[in-house]
């Protein structure tokens, strides 16, 4: 193919010189005189373990050079790749002023230059933007098509790490296209066929959001790992060697397991050794804000969830599952028995259902517990979820047991607040319907 490469810094360097040593032709352009001068010359703007190597048989290969001028790279491009950087504006919030004056640069040179042989063209951004940006940031500056060429948007995110960024480069963890443009999505994937991955292809909004996930996780992770051992050394103990183990469970910890947006932790363990590790926290006169922000979010979410029943002006509430998680009948400090407690004192009448709750078999600190909190749990609890429907507006739904989802479907309530995220599409399509955090 023949890309076009958008700034070239640490991102846009390293996938110019990969995609010209994979058999595209490329020509990077730079707004910046000297970045442009060193590709030219087969040498690297930036450094990066194997970068000089790389470029300097692109350059000898002849399939890579570099350029200030948009519409010299553009002349018969299939495909551009936005690479340009977006630093932090006031605030927090993302300039995107260059991506902005790319834009506008790349459609100002379609007026002046050849088009493809196909007409299409690709305008693809590399550069992590905030979701929606491709939509209402860059679409609309080719909303108007310059004669002969014909133009459709895509994102698709960077994961390399720089010192690693070559490496990185040939071995990404995915390619993911976000695109509703399916030439759009052919042109990635015929881009990147030479990685021997599969293109992921979602929605544009998701592409973009995946590299905020992935970056706030790491940074998370580090902070993570970084508050857990200031905590620990006030009592002698070693983090790094508590942390060796703990990243050996792939089952649990370093694993998919609990990274499923949905309702709010709870049980017998989570909220009880969370708050003895604040504790110890405090005793020592550490600080740990991440763990305490831990149990701050899981609070938000069920206040979240209280205010949007209250917003829906209804009177009867059907909970469908009440233990903190599925197949156990376990209740100490469940996020959907505090989410019935709530509503309750506010006034509503709540209807629960669950298919292992058994009021008469509960003993020891599960029943101590539903008795503190839910003392009528008995007269609350129906046999079946038709009977809780029965009547109710407003239904939370944190069970997917099996006859959960075709009572919903034959009752029809007006809302469906989905906690649980695993009620199938059929429920997700029904007026009504939404996801505790989707
Ligand atoms: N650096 C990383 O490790 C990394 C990894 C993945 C994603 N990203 C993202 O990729 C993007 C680029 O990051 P970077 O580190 O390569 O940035 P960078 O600052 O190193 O490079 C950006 C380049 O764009 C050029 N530029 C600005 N306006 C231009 C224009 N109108 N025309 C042509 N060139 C222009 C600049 O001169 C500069 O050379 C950012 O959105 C960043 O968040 C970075």
């Amino acid at each position: 193919m023949k890309v076009a490469v958008f700034g070239l810094g640490y991102v846009g360097t390293v996938t110019a010189a990969g995609l010209a040593h994979s058999g595209h032709t490329v020509v990077g352009v730079d707004v910046d005189d000297a970045k442009v001068a060193e590709i030219n010359a087969g040498r690297s703007p930036v450094v990066e373990p194997g970068i000089g190597e790389l470029i300097a048989g692109a350059a000898l290969s002849g399939r890579l050079r570099a350029t200030t001028s948009a519409a010299e790279a553009l002349e018969r491009a299939d495909l551009s790749l936005l690479c340009v950087g977006t630093p932090s504006g006031s605030l927090g919030s993302t300039d995107l002023s260059y991506i902005e004056r790319v834009a506008g640069d790349i459609r100002q040179a379609m007026t002046h230059v050849a088009p493809p042989t196909s007409g299409f063209h690709a305008v693809v951004v590399r550069s992590t933007v905030p979701p929606g940006t491709v939509d209402h940031v860059v679409t609309p500056v080719f909303a108007e098509n310059a004669p002969g060429w014909d133009v459709g948007t895509a994102m698709c995110p960077e994961f390399l790490r720089e010192g690693v960024s070559v490496k990185d480069f040939f071995a990404p963890p995915f390619v993911v296209v976000g695109t509703a443009d399916e030439r759009a999505r052919a042109a990635v994937a015929e881009l990147f066929s030479f990685l021997d991955l599969p293109t992921r292809h979602v929605a544009t909004t998701t592409a973009e959001s995946l590299k905020y996930a992935c970056n706030a996780f790491h940074a998370t992770k580090v902070s993570f790992a970084n508050e857990l051992s200031r905590v620990f050394r006030g009592f002698g103990v070693d983090a790094r060697e508590v942390m060796e183990i703990f990243c050996e469970d792939t089952k649990l910890n370093i694993a998919p397991t609990y990274l499923r947006p949905g309702f709010a932790y709870g049980g017998s363990c989570l909220p009880k050794d969370l708050r003895a590790l604040q504790h110890m926290a405090r005793s020592t006169g550490v600080d740990a804000p991440l763990l305490a922000g831990t149990a701050l979010t899981n609070e938000l979410i069920i206040r979240d969830v209280v205010e949007r029943v209250i917003a829906t002006g209804a009177r009867r509430v059907a909970l469908l599952g009440l233990s903190f998680k599925a197949d156990t009948d376990d209740l100490r400090e469940s996020p959907n028995v505090e989410l019935a407690e709530r509503l309750l004192g506010k006034g509503f009448e709540v209807r629960i259902y669950d298919p292992i709750i058994n009021p008469d078999r509960l003993v020891g600190a599960n029943l101590r517990h539903v008795q503190s909190r839910l003392p009528h749990l008995g007269r609350l609890l129906a046999c079946t979820p038709q009977e809780a429907l029965a009547g109710s507006q407003v239904v939370l739904v944190a069970s997917a047991a099996d006859g959960v989802a075709d009572a919903l479907r034959d009752a029809a309530p007006q809302h469906v607040i989905d906690l649980s995220g695993r009620l199938g599409d059929e429920v997700e399509r029904m007026a009504g319907y939404s996801g505790v955090g989707w």
